[in-house]
This record gives structure tokens, sequence and C-alpha cells, in this order.
């Protein structure tokens, strides 16, 4: 029995397997995906195993990562199910492990249900910075889900970066800052750059300086504890030249800005939901 199988391994797939793989033996990973052709250079500088069809990938699974697009994700899953059946039949305990926004546990179950199928899901909210052990995951496990599914779970997890389990609730509204939040923070470091260049440094540098400043900056509200609010009062002496930048970041709405977008994207998954 291999211990996971991921359908789809696009963007974000694609970067928890790439960190589930350093974590347990690749040959334990099998991976599906329609485009053979990234599947196969996927798999061989990953080591795992790549199947001919979604059917043959989870029918030997323990857990099932679904890795698709929430507009096609009940076609997928749907497709999957006889084989999670033969899975089932054959002694196996498959867990569903959903990452789509807006797809909620209830539907999973479900479209679970309508195939005839009784098997525990639990859905994780990652982002990208998993790819480098950096990510926040949100793990919301259905009720039908043991103990042992999502112990095992995070077990799997564990390289990708920061686990915490929380409610459903939690996952759709904290995904508006996890999983979307990557977005908003490399457009903040574009714009930081672009003005880095307009002042005359290099691209590269600006770029730089920027990320590594933000890195440390983040780090700095989680090693600290402080409210950022005082973090950013120790950056500007009186009269001197940030609280000037900062100025000018409150003239422009920057805060309403980036408050609204965390709102927006809430909105937009609360729609999806339905
Ligand atoms: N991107 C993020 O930062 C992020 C963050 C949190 C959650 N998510 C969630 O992650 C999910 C995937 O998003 P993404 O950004 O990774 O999308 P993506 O890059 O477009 O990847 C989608 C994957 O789905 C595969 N796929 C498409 N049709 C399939 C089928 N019929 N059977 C099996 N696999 C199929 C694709 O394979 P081929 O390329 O081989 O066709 C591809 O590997 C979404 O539900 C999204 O809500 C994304």
């Amino acid at each position: 029995m291999k211990q996971a199988a991921f359908i789809g391994a696009g963007n974000m797939g694609g970067a928890l397997l790439e960190r589930v793989c350093q974590g347990v033996p690749p040959a334990d990973i099998v991976l599906y995906r329609p485009n053979r052709a990234l599947g196969e250079s996927q798999c061989a500088r990953l080591g795992c195993t790549l199947a001919d069809s979604g059917e043959a990938a989870v029918r030997d699974a323990k857990y099932v990562f679904l890795c698709v697009k929430p507009q096609v994700l009940k076609d997928v899953l749907t497709g999957l199910i006889p084989a999670l059946r033969e899975n089932q039949a054959a002694g196996g305990a498959p867990v569903l492990v959903s990452i789509a926004a807006g797809v909620t546990l209830e539907t999973l179950e479900a479209i679970l249900k309508e195939g005839g199928l009784d098997i525990p899901v639990i859905r994780v909210m990652p982002n990208t910075p998993a790819a480098i052990g950096q990510g926040i995951l949100l793990i919301a496990p259905g009720s039908t889900a043991g103990e042992a599914d999502y112990t095992g779970l995070t077990a799997l997890l564990a390289q990708c970066g920061l686990l915490e389990r929380v409610t459903q609730r939690e996952l759709d509204l904290g995904m508006s800052i996890a999983g979307c939040g990557p977005a908003f923070v490399y457009l903040f470091i574009e714009a930081l750059a672009d003005g880095g260049v307009q002042i005359g440094l290099s691209r590269a540098k600006a770029q730089t300086w920027a990320a590594q400043m933000v890195t440390g900056a983040a780090q700095m509200v989680l090693q600290t504890g402080k409210h950022p609010g005082q973090l950013k009062d120790e950056v500007c002496s009186p009269g001197g030249t940030t609280i000037a930048g900062v100025a000018e970041l409150e003239k422009m709405a920057f805060r309403a800005a980036a408050a609204q977008a965390v709102i927006k994207t809430a909105e937009k998954n609360s729609k999806l939901s339905k």
C-alpha cells in the first residue's frame, strides 16, 4: 500500500508533493496528472511513481490528495469512487484529502455518498511556500476522520511548514490570509523593487533586499510577539525618513487596501462554497 496518491500536482499540489517526497520514501508516493510529460519529469526528479490513471493511483493508497481546481473536482472525485471502493474492499482504509478552496467537507462527503462510498475526509488549506518548507497549512478533519487519520496526515505533511488543526470555518476564513496572502506579499515585494529601480538600484539587488527585509520583518513579528504597530514605531525616528514613507503609504490607503484584499477573497470563497 502506497502512503499517498496525488491526483493533480500543479502549483499547489506540486509544492506539497515535493515536500512529502522529502519526508517519506518517494517510492511510497504515487502521482496521476493528465499531462504525462509533466508527470514524468516530476516523478523522475522526486523519485515518486507515475500512474496511468487516477483510478490506478488511488486503488492502493492510504491518503488520496485531491489537488485539482474546484471546478473539476466533482467529476474527478466521482471518477475515482469505484477504485476507492476496490481499495476498501481489499482491506485498505483510504482517507480523502482535499486542498480545494471553497469545497466544503459536506460537499465532498455528499459526492462520496452519491457514489455509495463512506470514507474519512480531511480538508487542508496550504500555501505555495510549503514548497520550501515554509508554508502554513490549516487542517480541518471531517466528522468521520479519526485521530489516527489526522496524525498520519500530519506526519506526511511535516516537511511542508507549520501545521495547524482548525475548524472548517477557520479554514475557510484563514485561506484569505494563508492561501491567498502570498500573492499579496509578492505584489508588495515587486512594488518595493520597482521603487528601488526608480531611485537607481539594480532590479536584482532591489528585489533581493526587499524579499530579505520582508522575511526579517515577518520573523520579528513571530519571534518577538510584539504588535506590528510597536515594531513599526521602533523603525520610525521622530521627523525621520521612515515616517515620511509610512505617511505616504497611509495617504495611499495601503492598510485599507491590504485589509480589503483579505475581505474580498473571503467573499469570493464564500460564494464558491455555495
Ligand atoms: N495555488 C495556490 O496557491 C493554492 C493555495 C491553496 C489551495 N489551492 C487549491 O489547490 C487546488 C489546485 O490549484 P493549483 O493552483 O495547484 O492549480 P493548477 O496549478 O492548475 O494544478 C491543477 C492540477 O490538476 C490536475 N488536473 C486537471 N484535471 C485533472 C483530472 N481530470 N484528473 C487529475 N488531475 C487533473 C492538473 O494536471 P495537468 O497539469 O497534468 O493537466 C494539475 O496538476 C485548487 O483546488 C486550489 O483551490 C491552491
